[in-house]
């Protein structure tokens, strides 16, 4: 069985590499075989929109290192993510490869495997949005998260002084090849709102009647019960979450496969109408 850590930190040693790290040698004492990639190591550029993956089919066709990320993803059986809080959210480099997810997303190269998430971060009050990045990056491309650590380290590199978060890590670790082992991937990290990503944020819709988790797209209503707020969702919603097989299937084969038509159909008059903008401020 193997295990991939993939650490967000630019910082050698820092307290990601650190806590992926704890989390890694876990996985080792469970029997696993694992690998550790630095992603800010390789050069990911930006999605560049051409849509080949999606109307033609393949492989992304820039030629740089996200392909090998996939791959490396693809073959293993876990996937452990350490990235750092970055002004409320995850860093770059998981944004880049959440666009750059596209076509494994589509492969499903990546479905069915375990993952777990652990996050340092400094300030607390600071960290809202942290989860969202990873959780989209990893439900879209189809792995099951079975915990995320919101891990607060004060100071740099501080991680190994901090035995509760080592043993939270070195635990992750074990539920990831445990979850592997037993075929049992359900979340066992701490609960929070949303039934799937398991996230505390929530928006309220237009109606003022309905709220929905921002990621994974899931209706609710709210209660209050004994003073205290509750989120309702039905099982119908949760069923229908946005990360679902045949809801992404959907999403490609009727939203955005069929742009396609249009793109072809549009292509003389398009480049009448875009005469106008090609000219204006053009440099001399
Ligand atoms: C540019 C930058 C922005 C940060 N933004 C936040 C933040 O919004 N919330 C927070 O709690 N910590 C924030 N931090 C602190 C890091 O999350 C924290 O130091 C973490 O342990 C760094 O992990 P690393 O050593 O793996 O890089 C920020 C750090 C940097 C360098």
């Amino acid at each position: 069985m193997k295990i991939l850590g993939l650490v967000g930190s630019v910082r050698q040693l820092g307290n990601s590499e650190i806590l992926t790290k704890e989390a890694l040698m876990g996985a080792e004492e469970e029997g696993a075989q694992v690998e550790i990639l630095r992603l800010t190591d390789y050069n990911v550029g930006p999605c560049r929109g051409c849509a080949a993956c999606l109307l033609q089919e393949r492989d992304c066709v820039i030629k740089d290192d996200a392909n090998f990320i996939f791959g490396k993803m693809a073959e293993s059986d876990g996937i452990i993510v350490g990235v750092p809080c970055y002004i409320l959210e995850a860093t770059a480099i998981v944004k880049q490869l959440i666009d750059r997810g596209f076509a494994p997303m589509q492969q499903n190269t990546v479905r069915g495997k375990v993952g777990g998430v652990i996050v340092p971060y400094a300030t607390r009050g600071w960290t809202q949005n942290v989860f969202q990045q990873t959780n989209t990056w990893l439900l879209a491309l189809g792995v099951d998260v079975v915990n995320q650590l919101l891990i607060h380290v004060q100071g740099l590199s501080e991680a190994p002084l901090i035995q509760d978060a080592l043993e939270k890590c070195r635990n992750l670790g074990k539920q990831v090849v445990r979850a592997i082992s037993t075929g049992d991937h359900s979340f066992q990290g701490e609960e929070g709102i949303c039934p799937i990503c398991h996230d505390r944020n929530i928006r309220i819709l237009k109606d003022m009647e309905s709220v929905e988790c921002p990621v994974c797209a899931v209706r609710g209503s709210l209660k209050i019960e004994e003073g205290k707020i509750k989120v309702v969702f039905s099982q119908e919603a949760i069923a229908r979450h946005r990360w679902s097989v045949e809801n992404l299937q959907r999403h490609f084969t009727y939203h955005l496969k069929p742009s396609k038509e249009f793109f072809m159909k549009t292509k003389d008059q398009r480049k009448e109408s875009m005469q106008k903008y090609r000219d204006y401020l053009k440099k001399s």
